[in-house]
């Protein structure tokens, strides 16, 4: 069953400082997913760990949240069906090393920590996502 759905999108630091905005945006709408918001931002560390907060008691915690707020990002919108599932397939395991063929973090991620992209990944977390970037 399909449905349409919209989940949130962060273009993280390292991908926009090596310029893949475009790369990585052509893939979303090759793939049929609209993008219907989009801003270039940087936040501060203390709003990245509110954005991640669900990581609050991992080992990485500390350093994902200094990271995120490093440098310019791109937070989008994207929609289309089964978005939210369909845009962590695009997107490929967090470790790139494990990403499968042509997967955006097999293309461009570092690390596991430099892995280019963020996505949502559940309904109910896009949800919030989307409302913490995009709240007038
Ligand atoms: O981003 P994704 O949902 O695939 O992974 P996550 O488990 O929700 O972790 C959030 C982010 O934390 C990842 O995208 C990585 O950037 C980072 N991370 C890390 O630095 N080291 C780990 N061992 C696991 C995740
Ligand atoms: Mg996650």
């Amino acid at each position: 069953m399909s449905k349409i759905e919209q989940t949130l999108s962060i273009i993280k630091p390292d991908a926009v400082e090596r310029n893949l905005v475009d790369e990585i945006k052509n893939i979303f709408i090759k793939n049929n997913l609209k993008i219907k918001e989009i801003k270039k931002i940087q936040i501060s560390k203390d709003e990245a760990s509110e954005f991640y907060k669900v990581h609050q008691s991992k080992p990485f915690y500390n350093d994902l949240c200094a990271y995120l707020s490093s440098g310019p990002i791109v937070a989008m919108v994207l929609e289309g069906e089964n978005a939210v599932l369909f845009n962590r397939k695009l997107m490929g395991a967090t470790n790139p090393k494990e990403a499968d063929e042509n997967t955006i973090r097999k293309l461009y991620g570092i690390s596991i920590d430099k892995n280019s992209v963020h996505g949502s990944d559940s309904v109910d977390n896009a949800k919030k996502e989307i409302e913490f970037f995009f709240k007038n």
